[in-house]
């Protein structure tokens, strides 16, 4: 772990999340020189969060309760496994998985990223991994020079993977099947905490994605449906 020198909280939007959560900045830009220490994971997982985080979302803050809690459960769990292990740092590893679901622009990827924040300021480490399922496919397409399988257990493996948009492409492949399924199963299979958005109905995700995804979906992980109107089209005050 490497030291982070504490920083100017605007850089990450980080003064309404801390006001929300109730954390004192101060804890935040504790100076002591212990790499190990929770403010400096905290400092680091969030300059690492805000690599990954699209311009768009890099203020965004958790506003459904049961998303916080879902992150809230997951640090809880790090702390605890930290505590009964006697291990040197909280690790986020495993728990539960997320399926967001709901209409275009009700703010699931918003949602999503704004979870990266929450967890990334609670002081447990975490590797983060984000990608819409096109630009997964898109990446790991077998093609000259480029290791595929390697790039797939960059994702596979990420302590925290992002999928947004799973099941959006108009036609399912049996290429696209087999990612689904190979990443889907793995996590499932490691209880690997895995965020995910979709815009499919509940009733269509079996249809789309195949029924052995779904049934490992439904096991793996909390579903929460986002109502609402379209966000981008202003209908939302
Ligand atoms: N809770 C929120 N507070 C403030 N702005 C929000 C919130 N949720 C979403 N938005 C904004 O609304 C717009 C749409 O949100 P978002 O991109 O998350 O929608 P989406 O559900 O992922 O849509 P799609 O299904 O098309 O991907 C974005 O500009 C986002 O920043
Ligand atoms: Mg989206």
């Amino acid at each position: 772990m490497q030291w982070i020198p504490p920083f100017d909280l605007k850089r990450y939007h980080l003064e309404p999340l801390l006001a929300a959560r109730g954390i004192d900045p101060g804890w935040l830009a504790d100076n002591s020189l212990d790499t190990y220490s929770p403010p400096n994971i905290a400092r680091y997982s969030i300059t690492k969060a805000a690599d990954v985080i699209p311009f768009r979302y890099q203020a965004a803050i958790v506003d459904q309760p049961d998303v916080l809690a879902w992150c809230k459960e997951l640090a809880d769990r790090a702390f605890a496994t930290q505590k009964a292990n006697r291990s040197a740092i909280a690790t986020i590893s495993r728990g539960r998985s997320l399926l967001l679901l709901g209409l275009t622009g009700t703010g699931k990827t918003h949602q999503a990223y704004a979870s990266i924040r929450e967890l990334a300021i609670t002081g447990a480490a975490a590797t983060w991994a984000v990608t819409t399922a096109a630009d997964l496919y898109a990446a790991l397409r077998p093609r000259h020079g480029i290791d595929s399988e390697a790039e797939f257990r960059r994702y596979r493996d990420a302590s925290i993977l992002l999928v947004d948009d799973l099941g959006a492409e108009r036609k399912p492949t049996e290429f696209t099947e087999e990612i689904n399924f190979r990443l889907i199963n793995w996590r499932y299979e490691h209880q690997l905490p895995t965020l995910i958005t979709s815009n499919l109905l509940p009733k269509e995700i079996s249809a789309r994605l195949g029924d052995r995804v779904t049934s490992r979906l439904i096991e793996m992980c909390q579903r929460i449906v986002i109502e609402g109107p379209d966000r981008r089209r202003g209908e939302a005050a």
